[in-house]
């Protein structure tokens, strides 16, 4: 069953709400589609308290407008028992914050986001099992390495867009020309591909093998979560597996390194340093090694992809906030932040929580599913003053260094999008630098960049740009003027 927030495919959450009505039509008609940011009614209780109808998870109205909904669970229901589903909603800011870092009382295991298609992964462990493979190549992912790595992202990126003018002339259907203007899909044109091509890069994959990265993060990807696809998700899987035996075996006797713009040694590449790092004395297997590769694929992909597609729509309908970060290109940072704020790529995760709760007098009996809602906590007004509103200038959102712990000090509160505590997202930085300098090379292109709007998906008044809503935005089409256009 597909749920509202489908937390057991929380990496792989572009779900398209065309498909979503489709394969389930009669899941609740009775949930009117509602004006933005309105709730429907589902009846109250004596005090005059809303309830919640938990079959409202499975409509089309709660994956397009979700907000007021999580408003109501907020002040109502900060705990609320879905049992038709089998599991509990944690939706204010401090509850998640106290969840996520106590990794004993919530574990993350057995998650199940993986179903076998990624493998035994950091991801489902908990304590000093998770600790130990944590730190196995995280320190590839920040600091001196990655800055290190800063001049590969650049050139991927205008590699890309370099590469337009000969798409366009080839015909592809996500790139047209007409009187001056140059009509793009960013998906198609950039964001899809980009950050697969970085972590690519930074695993140290054969330039050879690009294509069939594709394939196998493609299928990986929509195999998670035990749907229709997960056999093919498990052949990739395999496949993948297969293509490394030889090239682990080949690294661990010879490793091999990235280089810098210069031709200098910048460090070794990942899947070296995994072949050389040992858990309790031993090496890693290859099946470990394609688990851990298969984690940083499948985090690294669809997740960044979302940040610069949200960001640009986010920016491009605010023109003033985009004039001001075109004019100050330092203003990038918040935007990314803010961006993941209002509307973060990854809606929640799941725990379990190892024994009996008592939260806002709900008791969660051990062994629950208790799924912390990213997206609600990033929208609670008693952290962020008007949740709904994409402002870069916020004065309460920190958009300074990300800090394991989270952050809250006078007055500003992180954002909860690369989670918090011991499972702390570790490609935080690199998606970073990923999205804004991916950004920044776009726009510095484009010329009068603006959202083509006759093309974009509408809402259900079929005039305004649809809504966001628990899926991020999967196609944008933009028009530039082509005159003079390169930066
Ligand atoms: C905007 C982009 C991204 C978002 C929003 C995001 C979000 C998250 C979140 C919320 C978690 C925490 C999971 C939990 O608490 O159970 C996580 C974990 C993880 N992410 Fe990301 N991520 C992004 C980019 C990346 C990138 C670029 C990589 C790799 C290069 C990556 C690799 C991982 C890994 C390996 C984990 C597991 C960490 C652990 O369990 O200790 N992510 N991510």
């Amino acid at each position: 069953m597909t749920t509202s927030i489908d937390f057991t495919r929380n990496f792989a959450r572009a779900i398209d709400l065309d498909s979503h009505l489709e394969e389930d039509p009669g899941a609740l008609r009775e949930f009117p589609l509602m004006p933005y940011g309105e709730a429907c009614d589902m009846g109250h209780a004596a005090d005059g308290t809303p309830l919640i109808d938990p079959r409202l998870f499975d409509s089309p109205e709660f994956f397009r407008n979700p907000y007021p909904y999580y408003r109501i669970m907020r002040d109502h229901y900060p705990v609320y028992h879905d049992k038709l589903h089998n599991c509990y909603y944690v939706t204010r800011y401090d509850d998640i914050t106290d969840c996520y870092f106590d990794d004993e009382g919530f574990n993350t295991i057995p998650k199940g986001s993986s179903s076998g298609v990624l493998g035994n992964t950091q991801l489902e462990l908990s304590g000093i099992e998770h600790r130990r493979r944590r730190n196995l190549y995280g320190q590839h992912l920040v600091g001196q390495s990655l800055q290190a790595r800063i001049p590969a992202i650049e050139r991927l990126a205008r590699e890309m867009i370099e590469s337009w003018d000969e798409k366009a002339r080839e015909g592809v259907d996500y790139i047209h020309d007409h009187d001056g203007v140059r009509t793009v899909e960013i998906g198609k044109a950039f964001a899809n591909e980009f950050p697969i091509s970085v972590v690519c890069d930074i695993l140290g994959f054969p330039k050879e093998a690009r294509d069939r990265f594709f394939y196998w993060y493609n299928s990986m990807m929509s195999g998670l979560g035990g749907s229709a696809t997960q056999k093919q998700g498990l052949e990739a899987r395999q496949d993948l597996e297969d293509y490394l035996e030889d090239i682990v075996e080949q690294r661990r006797k010879e490793p091999t390194y990235l280089y810098g713009d210069n031709g200098e040694i910048v460090s070794k590449d990942i899947i070296s340093k995994l072949c050389e790092s040992k858990i309790d004395g031993d090496y890693l297997s290859t099946e470990e090694i394609t688990s851990n590769i298969a984690l940083i694929v499948g985090g690294g992909g669809e997740t960044t992809r979302g940040a610069i597609l949200n960001m640009l729509f986010l920016l491009l309908t605010h023109p003033e906030q985009f004039a001001a970060v075109k004019a100050d290109p330092s203003l990038w940072d918040t935007a990314f932040h803010e961006t993941l704020r209002h509307s973060t790529p990854i809606g929640g995760q799941p725990r379990h929580n190892t024994y009996d709760v008592e939260l806002h007098d709900v008791t969660i009996p051990a062994g629950s599913l208790v799924n912390m809602v990213d997206f609600s906590a990033n929208h609670d007004e008693r952290i962020f003053e008007e949740p709904e509103k994409f402002d870069i200038f916020r004065k309460d959102l920190y958009s300074g260094k990300l800090l394991r712990s989270g952050y809250r000090k006078e007055g500003k509160c992180s954002h909860m999008a690369f989670g918090v505590g011991p499972h702390l997202c570790p490609g935080a930085w690199i998606s970073h630098q990923e999205a804004t300098i991916g950004a920044r090379i776009l726009c510095d292109h484009m010329k009068n960049p603006r959202i083509n709007v006759e093309r974009m998906p509408k809402d259900i008044d079929g005039v305004s740009l649809r809504p966001m809503g628990l899926v991020s935005v999967g196609t944008l089409w933009i028009d530039f003027d082509l005159e003079d256009s390169r930066a």
